[in-house]
């Protein structure tokens, strides 16, 4: 599914050496289905060509306020009507400071005047002592009193060989907030702790008892949450997976661990999403140096140990957050998870058949409460977490802790 399918974004460029970030943002916008009209301040055309955005975008860039091109002469009209957003990437301090009180002095700051209900999205990218200056600070506090979204800016290596905050962010941290922004905002300022993966139980120091979670589906409900506001912590077990953009992560390895780190995470959290296939099981004998092959031939002597229930504890937790619970089944399905959504104490679980959504791109999910269960289409994982999400947002909400 293209993520910004019929979708018209008008680019804003000013000057900044990250001008050079945004040709890969252009390309992948596109593969998502956007359209970008680009705009220059005459700064940004110092750090990148105007041929060199209309090669990628396949669209005129508009640099001057009087273009002989436009029929009308009201370029800052034409681009701005029927627009789904404006991006300034990067927004310079100048650029910033001209935003905040209203400049018109050229086509991209009159735009951003006359752009009536056209939200504005702005990634500041400036060395880190122009970022932190009171002047810079009060005009990006102005900009978010009059309802500009700020994007960033990142700390790390800045191109002046400074080492602080005002980088910008990266093309695919602005693709994913560009995404993340047109996703309705349902968790937000709440906090939601989220399991995902598999454990990995120690037999020896090469061995391990694991299973076949991907994590895929968990990754999705992270990054699914986030876009909707939400701040999300994600215990992780082994995955291949990337870390959602903007998705805290804690690697852990197993049961033992996952259930340490979500403890102590629970406490400060509303919302508690277990989808990590946590074993059941860890090995109690587990040996420090490898298990040699039995010259009798016989397999070595594993004994187990229960592992912690981590949802069920959650859940029992005086004043806990909000638990959601999940059950990959092979059969049974109905029973099977309405019983383990009694047994666990969970207002809503989660149920899917394991066969189908093991390791696969797409889920058919059916969500067990107290009032019956729903059953979502096949989707990809992405769109179920994003269903999910909005499920666990109305019922969490009506359901205060
Ligand atoms: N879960 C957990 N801690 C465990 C086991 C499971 O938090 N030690 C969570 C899972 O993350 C999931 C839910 O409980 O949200 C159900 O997991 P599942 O393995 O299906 O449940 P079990 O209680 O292990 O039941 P079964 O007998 O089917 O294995």
């Amino acid at each position: 599914m293209l993520e910004l399918a019929n979708k018209r974004i008008v680019l804003g460029l000013t000057g900044g050496v990250a001008c050079y970030k945004l040709a890969e943002f252009v390309r992948r916008a596109q593969d998502q289905g956007a359209v970008i009209d680009v705009v220059m301040t005459e700064a940004a055309t110092h750090f990148i060509t105007p041929v060199t955005m209309q090669a990628l975008s396949g669209r005129p860039v508009f640099v001057d306020a009087w273009d002989p091109r436009v029929p009308n002469n009201m370029a800052h009209i034409n681009l701005t009507r029927g627009a789904d957003a404006i991006l300034v990437a990067p927004a310079s301090t100048d650029f910033i400071a001209k935003l905040a009180h209203g400049h018109a002095n050229d086509l991209l700051s009159t735009l951003c005047v006359a752009k009536g209900t056209c939200p504005l999205l702005v990634a500041p990218a400036m060395n880190r002592e122009m970022w932190l200056h009171p002047a810079t600070q009060r005009n990006v506090t102005q900009l978010q009193a009059d309802g500009a979204l700020i994007l960033g800016p990142a700390e790390g290596n800045q191109a002046c060989g400074e080492v602080g905050s005002g980088r910008m962010l990266e093309a695919h941290e602005l693709l994913a907030e560009l995404i993340a922004f047109f996703q309705p905002k349902t968790l937000s300022g709440r906090r939601v702790l989220i399991t995902a993966g598999p454990t990995s139980e120690k037999i020896d120091p090469v061995r391990v008892l694991t299973n076949r979670s991907s994590g895929k589906m968990g990754y999705a409900i992270a990054q699914a949450a986030r876009e909707a506001g939400a701040q999300v912590v994600l215990v992780s077990g082994p995955t291949a997976l990337d870390t959602p953009y903007g998705v805290n992560r804690v690697d852990v390895e197993s049961a033992a661990q996952m259930h340490a780190a979500v403890m102590s995470e629970a406490r400060h959290s509303d919302i508690f999403i277990a989808v990590a296939a946590v074993a059941d099981w860890h090995v109690a004998n587990a040996s420090d140096s490898k298990l040699k092959k039995n010259p009798d031939g016989k397999a070595p002597d594993l004994q187990f140990s229960v592992n912690p229930d981590i949802l069920a504890d959650v859940a029992g937790m005086a004043d806990g957050p909000y638990c959601v619970g999940f059950a990959a089944e092979t059969e049974n399905l109905h029973q099977n998870a309405e019983a383990k959504r009694q047994r666990k104490g969970v207002p809503l679980l989660v149920g899917n058949l394991a066969q189908q959504a093991m390791n696969a791109d797409t889920t058919e999910l059916v969500l067990f409460s107290q009032q019956g269960s729903q059953k979502l289409p096949v989707l990809p994982k992405l769109d179920a977490a994003r269903r999910l999400v909005q499920e666990v947002a109305r019922q969490s909400s009506a359901r205060p802790r």
